[in-house]
């Protein structure tokens, strides 16, 4: 989707619409929408999409309102982004080009109208590249956002800021959408090193021979069962001088088939988006290279196919992780504490991190606690947790925190090895925690982030499609603002 700025109307425009507050319809409205609008029930709650028809310059004209709540609301700026969004669901395939918004009747600020903008950008997301008999009326027409009247201050907020974070969200819809055939370790990398061609981001990969020297027995196990070997990948952004580095490290399981503990068939296609952490964090880097953060933030993906050949881990084995920890592997699908372990510890001895974010689809069992509302935040630190909590919740990727603890350390201590990779049956989204918290180091601040639940829907959110919704790139960015920036 395109996003162009002009001082009026373009002559050719054929849908304009207007953002519209609870109950105040624009004054200069003719009578026949004005009324229809009323007798539609359109009274500008957000979300809610209006249209009318009428006569421009000898041309039929289709005048659109677009809710977005009350001004005075908490939420102001998701509603303005559904705003946006709901104009786009509506005219993304309704065979028309060009949505013209003209925000010159009301009173958003430059922010207000580039929440607008970003809401109609993400919704326009799509990834048709494998469908080649659609018919005309499902392929995407509309192809360009005008924004007419913009306030002072909005394209600017656009093009340096907000177009960033929302290719950051695109990215990570990107790689998430594609299939584990198109998407597995090394061509991960490859999208990654493509997409930051000439960003001024700094890409580091290890390959499963640097994996070896360095002794990362733990993603090297996880990926020995695949044709597709494990790769690390490293996207630095120095933006904020010689500061330590913000690290966030995504849990990459380009496939997750469970290994030699193999899942079930059905639903089993859903875990090609076991990728979704490494997903969010390549994205999150992308949209604060793009718009040039003044922080120093380095993103790893941990990477590797989790499938069961011949070569495959077993149950019982024991492996050696860079740390020099052993763990014991009970269950093969427990991987993805596997492929962080390492990653983590690699991450620590490579940008010494003031603080650590990870972010992975971990454990079912953080859906059945929290379902589709909200991820998992476990953290050693109250002042990491905090902030992310509120970066989440200003943006929209509401995270919550469960607890760690000694008590729930102690249920993956191993008869044999050091750790084993999981405990009892209850509390399996902590116990993942309480693994991953055993690579970190010096106390360093760190966070875990248990995306399962966020990084696929089912249905449309506000801002999505059905499909992958890109959680937590906003998060990401906005966590950098508040805590690195400025
Ligand atoms: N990738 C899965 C977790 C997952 C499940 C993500 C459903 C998204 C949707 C993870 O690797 C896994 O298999 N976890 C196991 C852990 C268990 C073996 C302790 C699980 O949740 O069942
Ligand atoms: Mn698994
Ligand atoms: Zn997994």
């Amino acid at each position: 989707m395109k996003t162009r700025f002009e001082s009026a109307i373009p002559n050719d425009a054929r849908t304009v619409a207007y953002i519209v507050d609870t109950d105040s319809l624009p004054g200069d409205l003719p009578a026949s929408l004005k009324d229809g609008a009323g007798i539609s029930r359109f009274t500008g709650k957000a979300g809610q999409v209006f249209e009318g028809f009428g006569e421009a310059g000898g041309k039929t004209r289709r005048t659109v309102l677009a809710g977005a709540g009350k001004p005075d609301a908490n939420d102001r700026q998701a509603a303005l982004e559904k705003a946006g969004a709901a104009l786009v669901a509506k005219y993304l395939t309704s065979g028309e080009s060009m949505l013209a918004i003209d925000f010159g009747t009301g009173s958003l600020g430059a922010q207000d109208a580039a929440a607008v903008l970003t809401g109609a950008r993400l919704r326009a997301f799509r990834w048709d590249k494998y469908r080649t008999k659609m018919k005309d009326e499902q392929k995407v027409s509309l192809t360009e956002i005008v924004a007419v009247n913009a306030p002072d201050g909005t394209e600017a907020a656009w093009n340096d800021d907000a177009a960033a974070v929302a290719a950051g969200v695109e990215f990570t819809r990107e790689l998430v959408t594609e299939p584990a055939n198109i998407i597995y370790p090394e061509s991960f990398v490859e999208r990654c090193r493509e997409r930051f061609e000439g960003t001024g981001v700094e890409i580091t990969v290890l390959t499963d021979e640097d994996m070896k020297r360095m002794g990362m027995g733990a993603i090297l196990g996880v990926g020995q069962g695949s044709a597709r070997p494990p790769r690390i990948i490293a996207m630095h952004w120095k933006g904020g001088g010689d500061e330590a580095p913000i690290a966030f490290v995504g849990k990459g399981v380009t496939f997750d088939s469970g290994g030699i503990s193999i899942k079930p068939g059905a639903g089993m296609e859903d875990m090609k988006w076991d990728m979704g952490g490494a997903g969010a964090v390549a994205g999150a880097m992308l949209a604060v290279a793009g718009r040039k953060a003044k922080a120093n933030v380095v993103g790893i993906c941990g990477l590797a196919e989790n499938m069961p050949d011949g070569n495959a881990q077993r149950p019982s084995d024991v492996v050696t992780t860079m740390s020099g920890q052993t763990v014991e592997v009970i269950n093969t699908d427990a991987e993805g504490r596997l492929v962080l372990s390492d990653s983590l510890t690699w991450t620590q001895q490579t940008f010494k991190p003031s603080r650590i974010v990870d972010l992975a689809t971990l454990t079912g069992a953080i859906i059945i606690t929290l379902g589709n509302e909200h991820a998992g935040l476990f953290s050693n630190d109250d002042a990491l947790a905090g902030e992310l909590t509120a970066a989440g919740q200003a943006v929209g990727d509401k995270i919550w925190r469960l607890p760690v603890n000694d008590a729930y350390d102690r249920l993956i201590d191993s008869p044999i090895a050091d750790i084993r990779n999981v405990g009892p049956r209850g509390a399996g989204s902590i116990t993942a925690a309480q693994f991953l918290q055993r690579f970190i180091e010096n106390d360093t601040p760190w966070a875990h982030i248990d995306i399962a639940g966020m990084v696929w829907a089912d249905k449309a959110g506000a801002t999505w499609d059905k499909g992958a919704t890109g959680f937590a790139v906003r998060l990401i960015d906005r966590f950098v603002r508040d805590t690195a920036e400025g």
